[in-house]
């Protein structure tokens, strides 16, 4: 029989070549070779063209559909993310750095939603059921009714599943799965795949929410998860800095509700505790109105979170000066400073940036631009801006400044935890009833002379 040759493919341009490489020879892309497992050699092997299959019962969109019957942990962050408690029948991915703590959530959180009346399972391929059962005490959730096993084999696993139909179960994680019918090591793309679709078919079919763990690399770029993306229903990342205590558990993709949204935790001696007013966290640690500190008022998901951006500009040695930047897009970075020099007449030639925001927290919104060059200015003119005052608010090439969403939401929660001044893109729709002193800004430049002008 003929045997599909090729087993490595370009997931850019979609070549298929002999070997694995780093770069493909068709396109030209690096990195984007990965290991395909061939065809199935079925009844399916041959063209679909005589289409003997059956017919598909189709419906209309006036079918009404209940929304689905959702089961939550208790955890309110947990909860909160998933969009309002778990689905049945549904697949979850959860992401992140080895080490972030991953095991420590899920395992509490499986024990809520036991203690919760659901029957739960959890299978770990990394650690014995020693180790687990030792943090389980260590947490004070040994009483918890939670099924443990350790084990790496698919098909076991599968079968066991099969036979006890839990209402949940944990894959802790898919990297250590082994699924008998694919020829390649654990932790490979074929693997990964394979036993991600195993599970999620699984969980369609009997009707069990299953919750599969996926390591990341430091790359970012995920033998594993990434491929299991798009076959899960839910995607979560659980982030953080390993330095900090906080952790930040973030919705990518979820059919049954809204991407984008947070839950913040922070990692104690007894696992992980839900921080229930992240802002203040985020804050805690600022002192004193200090040069190169601004408080910006963001949105994550639903909820508005204030975060401190901060930033330091120092004279440079380098013939390149460096920029460092941590918690925010690096390319939104150089483009603030290009926009800063070239509209503002404002260089950072010469000079080294280093950004961060506090408490560990990333800020992928637009909206932070502003408070981004606010901490720059501030920084560069070493002027402390006011302590009480929070910035938003896109920057256009151009230099001037856009409006951004949910402006109401972003000032209540400002004015929740005692700022009395705001500056926001001119068209800024919400603000000014509530005793908050609003400035609006039709541009970058107005906002330079406006703050720094006089000085
Ligand atoms: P873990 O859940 O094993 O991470 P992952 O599954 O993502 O690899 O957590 C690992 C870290 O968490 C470990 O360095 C110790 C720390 N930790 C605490 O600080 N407190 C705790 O109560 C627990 C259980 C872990
Ligand atoms: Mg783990």
């Amino acid at each position: 029989m003929a045997k599909t040759p090729f087993a490595f493919t370009c997931y850019s341009c979609g070549a298929s070549h002999k070997k694995w490489g780093g770069k493909c020879d068709a396109c030209g892309e690096w990195n984007t070779i990965i290991e395909e497992a061939p065809l199935s050699k079925g009844p399916a092997g041959k063209s679909l063209g005589a289409h003997k299959g059956r017919v598909i019962p189709l419906s209309t969109l006036a079918s009404r559909e209940e929304p689905p019957p959702r089961t939550c942990s208790g955890m309110v962050e947990f909860d909160r993310v998933l969009g309002g408690g778990l689905v049945p029948a549904s697949a979850i991915l959860v992401g992140g750095d080895p080490g972030i703590g991953k095991s420590t959530l899920l395992l509490q959180a499986t024990a809520r939603f036991a203690r919760a009346g659901l029957k739960t399972m959890y299978i770990s391929g990394e650690e014995a059921s020693a180790q687990v059962r030792m943090r389980a005490h260590r947490l004070d959730l040994a009483d918890a009714p939670v099924s443990l096993a350790t084990e790496t084999n698919l098909r076991d696993i599968l079968t066991t599943l099969d036979a006890e139909r839990p209402d949940l179960v944990v894959i802790d994680s898919i990297q250590t799965m082994w699924a008998d019918n694919v020829e390649s090591a654990p932790g490979s793309v074929s693997q990964v795949r394979a036993a991600a679709h195993e599970l999620v078919t699984f969980a369609k079919a009997r009707g069990s929410a299953v919750v599969i763990v996926g390591h990341v690399t430091k790359e970012g770029q995920i033998a594993g998860p990434r491929v299991v993306e798009h076959m899960v229903d839910t995607v979560l990342y659980f982030e953080g800095e390993r330095g900090h205590q906080f952790r930040i558990l973030r919705a990518v993709k979820n059919r049954f509700g809204p991407a984008g949204e947070i839950g913040v935790f922070e990692m104690t001696g007894e696992g992980l505790a839900e921080v229930a007013n992240p802002s203040a966290l985020f804050l805690s640690e600022r002192g004193q109105a200090a040069p190169g500190s601004a408080v910006f008022a963001g949105i994550e998901g639903t909820r508005p979170v204030l975060t401190e951006v901060q930033a330091l500009v120092a004279p440079s040695s380098l013939a390149s000066p460096r920029r460092t930047v941590v918690g925010l897009d690096a390319g939104r970075v150089s483009t603030i400073l290009a926009v800063l020099e070239s509209r503002c007449g404002i260089p950072f030639a010469g000079l080294d940036v280093f950004l961060n925001v506090a408490g560990g927290m990333k800020v992928q919104e637009p909206a932070v631009d502003l408070a981004v060059a606010a901490a720059l200015l501030s920084a560069r003119e070493d002027v402390a801006l006011p302590a009480d005052l929070v910035i938003f608010g896109e920057i256009s090439l151009s230099g001037a400044l856009r409006p951004v969403g949910q402006a109401e939401n972003r000032l209540k929660e400002a004015q929740k935890l005692g700022f009395s001044q705001a500056i926001a893109p001119e068209r800024t729709k919400a603000g000014g009833d509530e005793g908050m002193r609003m400035r609006r800004l039709p541009d970058l430049v107005t906002f330079v002379g406006d703050m720094f002008g006089a000085g």
